[in-house]
């Protein structure tokens, strides 16, 4: 099997920017599952399909392809063969995401894609439910936390450098809302995996944060033959 670091945690903790450091610094591949919903929420705005319309989502699951790939280093998302990386983070993607994520039809099938695209290689996921559900075995589990004003804070400063025009207060409420979704899902819902490793972030630095997930990897990789 390969070997497989679990990265979950709620929204705003760091988990995406720690996770592209840490992959490139140990030449794992970084899967972003996050990415995975959203593409499947994209699609779904796309073609104006329900929540509750089970029919066209099973569809939609049935046709749909989905890519992460590493093009010069920088992480990009394929949607059925197109460039989607900055439309899955749009303000009308990040609002509807969460309920479209708390779907079972949609969580099967994206478990198994994301399953399938750890196995192929050396892996480093960020996700919610990657230590407790996808990779209930993986080798490494960090669990991520941080005060939601000071995740809010951070998501602010990184929707502004991509030109994202959400308040704060939006920003807040939608992570106060995704949180509770999150922990309230039937399967793969938001909690921490009995052997993860919980990191508050809340007053550290991303490299702070970076070496303190590379020493433990690093602990466990050397017992990983
Ligand atoms: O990490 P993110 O904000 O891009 O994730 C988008 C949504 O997808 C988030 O609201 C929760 C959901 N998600 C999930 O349910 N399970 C995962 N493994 C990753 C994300």
């Amino acid at each position: 099997m390969s070997f497989i670091v679990a990265i979950d945690g709620p929204a705003g903790t760091g988990k995406g920017t720690v996770t592209a450091i840490i992959a490139k610094k140990l030449n794992l591949v970084n899967i972003d599952t996050g990415a995975t919903y959203r593409c499947v929420t994209l699609e779904m705005l796309e073609n104006n399909i329900g929540l509750e319309d089970s029919d066209e989502i099973k569809k939609l699951l049935e046709n749909i392809k989905i890519e992460l790939k590493n093009e010069n280093g920088i992480q990009k998302v394929f949607l059925n063969d197109k460039d989607v990386t900055d439309e899955i983070r749009s303000k009308r993607v990040t609002e509807f995401v969460s309920q479209v994520s708390g779907i079972k039809q949609i969580r099967l099938k994206m478990a198994s894609l994301q399953r399938e695209m750890g196995l192929k290689q050396d892996s480093i996921m960020e996700g919610r439910d990657i230590g407790t559900y996808v990779f209930p075995d993986a080798n490494v589990k960090i669990y991520l936390d941080a005060d939601v004003e000071e995740r809010a804070k951070r998501r602010l400063i990184q929707n502004k450098e991509k030109n994202i025009n959400m308040s704060y207060e939006e920003i807040l409420e939608n992570i106060k809302m995704r949180d509770a979704n999150d922990k309230a899902k039937e399967i793969g819902a938001l909690k921490v995996a009995e052997d993860a490793i919980v990191i508050d972030t809340t007053h550290l630095t991303i490299d702070e944060v970076v070496n303190k997930i590379i020493d433990i990897i690093n602990k466990n990789r050397s017992m990983y033959v």
